[in-house]
C-alpha cells in the first residue's frame, strides 16, 4: 500500500512567526487563530456533509470504482482490437485529456507497448502537419473522447481524420475507438452507423474526474501501465477515513487562506513525472471552483524549475498565494555525485540527485516560512501507479469539499459554455 502524508503546519501564522523565523507574528500571512475560530463552524459542517456523501454513494468518481473491474475487462476486449496499432492518438481536450497525459508522464513503462500521443487540445493546423508526417495511418488508431460528443476540437478533428481514412482504407472505422456518453450525442450515433468500437463514460462522473473511467483507462493500457494498480490506489484512498480527512484538512485550509484574502493557489511537485499532475490539477480547481464571483486560482509550477522563475514572486511579490509542495521520497533509480577536486564544489561530493532535490524543496518551504509565507507539503513514500491513483483522490476529494466551503458547484463549468456557444454562432452554427 502506497502511503501519502500532509504537513500543512507551515500554512499556519504560529509556525510562520516567532524567534525562528524572527519575523513577529502580524508580518505573518499564514492562518491565524481568528480565522481559524471564525471558520471552525463552516470547517467542522464541510467534514460531516462530505461524509455524509461519500457514505451515501453521492461521488461518481468513488462509487464508480467499484465497477472498476467491469470496466477494466470492457477497455481490454477493446484493446485487443488494436494489435494492427503502433500509435494511438487520443482526441480529447480538458478532462477528456489531462488525465491520461498525467497518467504517461508519471507512470508510463521505458517500453511502452504503443506509442500513445495527444492530439486533442488545440485546433492550430501546424499540430495537424505534423501529424500527418509523423504517423503511419496503416499502423494508427485515433480514440475520439468527448462525453458530449460535440466538442469542437475534438469532433473537428474526428471529421478530419475521418477523411483521411475513408479515402484510403475500406475499413477506416477499425482505426476508430469512440469514448463517449453511453446513450447519446454525435460520437454515440456515428458508432452505431459505421460499427465503431465504443466505451462508455458514466453519466455520474464529469469530464475532469473522469481519469480512471475509461477515458484514461485506455490509453492507460495502451502505455503499459498497471490500470488494476491505478484504480486499487484509488480505492483504497477513498475507502479510508484517515486519507479522506487529508482532503478535507487540505480543503479547510484552502478555505481559511481564502477567507484571509489568500485567493492563489500554487501546485509545485519536486517531481519532473508530475508537471503533468499539477496541469491536470489546475483544470480540476479552477473548473471546480471558479465561479459565483469566486474561487481559488491554481498555478501549476514546479520544483526546482520554477524557484529560478515564479520563485522571486513567491517570496516578496504581492502575498497572494499559498504553495503546496510535492516531494516523492524513493526515485526509481538514484545516482551519486563523484570526488572531485574544485574546492568550491566539494560540498556536493557524495550526495545523490535526489538528496539534492529534496533539499532543494525542504530549503523552499523554509525560506517561505522565514518570510511568512504559507506552504503546505504532500509527500509520498514513491510514485507508481497505486500512489498516483490514490493522488488523484486526494485532488478530486479535496476539491468537491473546497467548493462546499466555498458554496459553489464543483461539478458544473458556466463560464466555458458561454465561451462555446459564442464560437458556435462565429463558425455560423
Ligand atoms: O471537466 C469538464 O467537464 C470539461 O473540461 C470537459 O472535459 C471538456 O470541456 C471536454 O468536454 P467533452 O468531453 O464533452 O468533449
Amino acid at each position: 500500500m502506497s502511503k501519502i502524508s500532509l504537513d500543512t503546519s507551515k500554512l499556519f501564522a504560529a509556525e510562520l512567526a516567532g524567534e525562528i523565523h524572527g519575523r513577529p507574528a502580524h508580518e505573518s500571512y499564514g492562518i491565524t487563530p481568528e480565522t481559524e475560530a471564525q471558520t471552525a463552524a463552516a470547517v467542522d459542517r464541510m467534514r460531516e456533509t462530505i461524509e455524509q456523501k461519500v457514505q451515501a454513494g453521492e461521488y461518481g468518481f468513488i462509487t464508480e470504482l467499484d465497477a472498476a473491474d467491469e470496466v477494466v475487462s470492457q477497455v481490454q476486449a477493446v484493446y485487443d482490437r488494436l494489435s494492427f496499432a503502433k500509435t494511438m492518438v487520443v482526441v480529447g481536450i480538458g478532462g477528456s485529456d489531462l488525465g491520461a497525459r498525467t497518467i504517461q508522464q508519471a507512470v508510463q513503462p521505458d517500453q511502452p507497448p504503443m506509442e500513445v500521443l495527444f492530439h486533442g487540445d488545440s485546433t492550430d493546423p501546424e499540430q495537424i502537419r505534423r501529424l500527418h508526417q509523423r504517423i503511419d495511418l496503416a499502423k494508427t488508431v485515433f480514440v475520439i473522447i468527448s462525453k458530449s460528443g460535440e466538442t469542437v476540437e475534438t469532433i473537428s478533428q474526428y471529421l478530419y481524420w475521418k477523411e483521411v481514412y475513408c479515402g484510403q482504407f475500406e475499413n477506416w472505422a477499425a482505426h476508430f475507438v469512440f469514448v463517449t456518453d453511453a446513450q447519446k450525442g454525435i460520437l454515440r450515433k456515428e458508432a452505431e452507423r459505421f460499427g465503431v468500437a465504443t466505451l462508455a463514460i458514466p453519466d455520474s462522473v464529469g469530464g475532469r474526474f473522469s481519469v480512471l473511467t475509461s477515458v484514461g483507462l485506455l490509453p492507460a493500457m495502451a502505455m503499459g501501465v498497471d490500470v488494476a494498480a491505478l484504480l486499487s490506489g484509488a480505492r483504497e484512498f477513498a475507502a479510508d477515513p484517515a486519507t479522506r480527512a487529508l482532503s478535507y484538512d487540505f480543503a479547510a485550509s484552502q478555505f481559511q487562506l481564502a477567507s484571509q484574502g489568500i485567493f492563489l493557489t500554487v501546485l509545485m511537485p519536486y517531481a519532473t513525472r508530475l508537471e503533468e499532475f499539477a496541469r491536470w490539477f489546475r483544470q480540476l480547481w479552477a473548473e471546480s471552483l471558479g465561479k459565483d464571483g469566486t474561487g481559488i486560482l491554481p498555478i501549476q509550477s514546479r520544483g526546482p524549475a520554477d524557484q529560478h522563475s515564479q520563485g522571486q514572486f513567491y517570496m516578496q511579490g504581492r502575498p497572494s498565494q499559498s504553495v503546496l509542495f510535492i516531494r516523492v521520497e524513493e526515485p526509481i533509480e538514484d545516482f551519486v555525485l563523484p570526488q572531485t577536486d574544485i574546492p568550491e564544489l566539494s560540498y556536493l561530493s557524495g550526495h545523490t540527485f535526489q538528496e539534492i532535490c529534496l533539499a532543494e524543496q525542504s530549503a523552499t518551504a523554509q525560506a517561505l516560512a522565514e518570510v511568512g509565507r504559507p506552504s503546505a507539503t504532500l509527500t509520498l513514500d514513491r510514485l507508481d501507479e497505486q500512489t498516483l491513483g490514490a493522488l488523484f483522490l486526494f485532488f478530486e476529494l479535496a476539491v468537491v469539499a473546497t467548493a462546499e466551503l466555498l458554496e459553489v458547484n464543483a461539478f458544473d463549468q458556466p463560464g466555458v459554455e458561454h465561451g462555446k456557444q459564442i464560437m458556435y454562432r462565429l463558425l455560423g452554427k
